[in-house]
């Protein structure tokens, strides 16, 4: 799973859109999805129509008739991973909003996230994870703000402590 998220997992502003201008970590989010089958929940992915180049998203819908202008169209968590493992694909990135972080953490090995070193209005959030009991810390990359983004942040990548307890 990749997110970017504050301090109080804030990712969104509720009403579409992200609350910060980060530069530095779309080059990071573009660059990991690169060539990769992506989860998205409907409404991020109308979010991020005209982004795709070399990703192909799946839309999580509950609509019987819904047809994105790209990609596949999946009901479940467990219909994505199908899809993208018949695509051939060894890894599918769950790539939000809200609702599918929160129905697919219970099946991710690893979290990609992007730490904002702020607090900021927002009313959709990243699940609360257990960093030193389900989830370990393999490495960080630190960043200070600059002229092109007004915030510090942090890459952390983190892997499943037991990943037989996933499901
Ligand atoms: N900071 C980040 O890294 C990041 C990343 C992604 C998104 N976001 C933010 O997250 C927010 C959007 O999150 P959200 O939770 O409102 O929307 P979302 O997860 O993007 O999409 C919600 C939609 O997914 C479908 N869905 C949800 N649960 C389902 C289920 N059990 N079965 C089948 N389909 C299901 C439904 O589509 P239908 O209504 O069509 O049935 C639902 O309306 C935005 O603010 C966005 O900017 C932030």
């Amino acid at each position: 799973m990749i997110v970017c998220m504050d301090r109080n997992r804030v990712i969104g502003t509720g009403s579409g859109g992200l609350p910060w201008k980060l530069p530095r970590d779309i080059a990071h989010f573009r660059g990991y999805t690169a060539g990769k089958f992506m989860l998205l929940g409907r409404k991020t992915y109308e979010e991020m129509t005209g982004w795709f180049t070399t990703q192909t998203p799946i839309v999580m819908t509950q609509q019987e008739d819904y047809q994105p202008a790209e990609g596949h169209v999946v009901r479940s968590v467990s219909d994505a991973i199908k899809v993208a493992a018949d695509a051939g694909a060894d890894e599918l990135v769950v790539s939000g909003g809200a609702s599918i972080y929160r129905l697919a953490l219970p099946y991710a090995d690893s979290l990609v996230l992007t730490v904002v070193k702020a607090e900021l209005e927002g009313s959709a959030f990243f699940p609360s994870y257990n960093t030193g009991i389900e989830w370990r810390e393999l490495r960080r990359e630190s960043f200070l703000p600059d002229e092109e983004n007004s915030f510090g942040i942090d890459f952390i990548w983190l892997e499943r402590v037991r990943p037989e307890a996933k499901r």
